[in-house]
């Protein structure tokens, strides 16, 4: 099923939690020369128009990304450069940020599996060190699992539009530290009504650090609130969070 337009949701409440700590992350992981693999199960088109049609409709951003001011900090340098390149109301998707904080020595891998997602996509990342997959991203990045370099980050961000995917999502984070024991591995969830993200949280039997905010959506359909689980951490993950609830607050409720 390939329902899901992110266009939609870009630039809202899940989307600064996400993407705020998925910056620091990447920040953190390029701190020593050394270059990294920073791969994508479900990469997205990698930009967005804050102004489109689909984005007005939700009005999701209105209370996201343009309801805060955000002190310096990565990902707003990237929102900086990346409006400077293509205008006031663009919006980086999560490959972009990492094209834009990532450098010479580091690789980048995305799957996408809409096609005209994955079309925009190749037109907004198409470049030197960029790999762009169509194909499903769980077997693609398992397949090509573990890449070179070998120090890496895998960002797992999927629509949950099937019941399934929630365990799915579990499964597949066993089968990989299996296959790659070194990943960091960084998966998203929403969190609804009907509490579905149990089964990920759940399933998991390996180390992992939770970071739950809470929001209020107009039409949020569900979703009251982001989770996001770090997998192998990077040593000090924990500062990083407790900063992005710090420079948050008003927008996201820390969730105990
Ligand atoms: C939540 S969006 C990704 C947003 C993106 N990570 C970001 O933060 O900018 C999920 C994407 O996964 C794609 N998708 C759905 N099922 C997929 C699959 N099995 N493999 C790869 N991509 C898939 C959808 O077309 C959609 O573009």
């Amino acid at each position: 099923m390939l329902s899901y337009q992110h266009s939609y949701h870009a630039g809202g409440p899940a989307d600064v939690h996400k993407h705020l700590v998925l910056a620091e992350l990447l920040a953190l992981l390029t701190k020593k020369s050394r270059g990294i693999s920073y791969l994508e199960t479900h990469a997205g088109r990698g930009l967005y128009d804050l102004s489109s049609d689909d984005s007005l409709k939700t009005g999701e951003a209105a209370e996201g990304i343009n309801a805060i001011t955000l002190p310096d900090c990565p990902l707003v340098k990237t929102l900086r450069n990346i409006q400077q390149k293509y205008g006031p109301d663009a919006y980086p998707g999560s490959p972009m940020i990492a094209r834009e904080l990532l450098r010479d020595q580091d690789r980048l891998h995305l799957m996408e599996l809409h096609p005209v997602e994955y079309r925009n996509l190749r037109q907004n990342l198409m470049g030197e060190g960029v790999s762009l997959h169509r194909r499903d991203g769980y077997e693609g990045v398992f397949a090509i699992t573990p890449p070179k370099p070998r120090k890496g980050l895998v960002l797992i961000d999927p629509s949950y539009e099937i019941k399934t995917e929630y365990a799915e999502v579990a499964e597949f984070s066993h089968r990989l530290m299996d296959k790659w024991p070194e990943a960091t591995i960084m998966i998203w969830y929403p969190l609804l009504e009907a509490d579905r993200h149990l089964e990920l949280v759940q399933g998991l039997k390996l180390p992992f650090l939770k970071h739950e905010v809470g929001f209020d959506l107009k039409d949020g359909k569900g979703m009251t609130g982001s989770g996001l689980i770090l997998i192998n951490a990077p040593y000090r993950s924990d500062e990083i969070l407790q900063q992005v609830e710090g420079q948050t607050s008003g927008l996201l409720q820390p969730l105990g």
